[in-house]
């Protein structure tokens, strides 16, 4: 008994000097990984049911993969988007969504390609009256699984055959679609990774959220703002690599921690 209440009043603490850093922070890069949208129903890649504890990535999220078995390939990625179709934003993106609209200098960036934040990003701000979401839309550094993109003429397409079976086909040049992801061997957009590195580098605080930081280039986002003198927040459930150079490290589920953390 004694020791839970002194973890709560020491997460207590740690929530308050993570809201003060935050505050007076000029400027903000926040890094979001599978974690934050756990709470809305999205497994995770590596925890406790994690997508990558049944499946190996190289048999579903490779180029490989989709030469040899694209119907499979298909197959997993319809599920997934069936499944993320069902699910909502939570109070974490809500949250990050508000900071994002409410303050300048905020930059979201996201592994994730479940649109989750940009759903948020458009609730919130016609809840506060903001006629453009943008501010609060992230970098997206592994793509949209809701867009489709050409494998042969990389034609993107929005959201067109998302309740098709089958493996469809590119309307200008006949090649198979393939959803708009980053995959294993891959590499980033270099405008996308490029806009997250510069912020990453001139941000005063980087708050990292539901990654286990083992994915590069999105993981060296957060030692980038550390070797240029800013601090890092962390909000996981776990120790990461990240965890011994964080300023605050705040464990729990993001859901609940990320709106104690961001109320300004
Ligand atoms: P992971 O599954 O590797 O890590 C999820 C992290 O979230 C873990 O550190 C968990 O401890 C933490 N976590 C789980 N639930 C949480 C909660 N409710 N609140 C806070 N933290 C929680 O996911 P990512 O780090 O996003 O890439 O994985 C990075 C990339 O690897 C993904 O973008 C994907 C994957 O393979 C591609 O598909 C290219």
């Amino acid at each position: 008994m004694e020791r839970l209440a002194r973890l709560s009043a020491r997460l207590e603490g740690d929530v308050e000097r993570a809201n003060a850093i935050l505050k007076q922070a000029k400027e903000i890069v926040v890094l979001t990984g599978a974690g934050v949208s756990a709470e809305s129903g999205i497994p995770t890649f590596r925890g406790s049911g994690g997508l990558w504890r049944t499946r190996r990535p190289e048999e579903l999220a490779t180029p490989e993969a989709f030469r040899e078995t694209p119907d499979l390939v298909w197959e997993w990625y319809q599920w997934r988007r069936r499944l993320i179709a069902e699910c909502s934003p939570n109070a974490g993106h809500q949250a990050l969504a508000r900071l994002a609209l409410k303050r300048d200098g905020v930059t979201l960036i996201t592994q994730n390609v479940d649109g989750l934040h940009n759903r948020a990003a458009r609730t919130e701000a016609r809840a506060m009256n903001i006629a453009d979401p943008q501010a609060a839309f992230p970098l997206e550094l592994h793509g949209a699984i809701n867009r489709d993109r050409c494998s042969l003429c990389d034609r993107r397409t929005d959201g067109v055959s998302h309740h098709e079976s089958g493996l469809p086909r590119c309307n200008d040049c006949g090649g198979p679609l393939r959803p708009d992801v980053v995959w294993f061997g891959e590499t980033l957009d270099p405008v996308i990774i490029g806009a997250a590195q510069e912020v990453a580098l001139s941000a005063d605080v980087c708050l990292v959220a539901g990654t286990s930081a083992l994915v590069h280039p999105a993981a060296s986002l957060p030692s980038m703002t550390l070797r240029a003198g800013g601090v890092l927040i962390e909000v996981n459930l776990e120790d990461t690599t990240l965890t011994n150079h964080a300023e605050v490290s705040l464990k729990g589920r993001s859901a609940s921690l990320l709106p104690r953390v961001i109320t300004a």
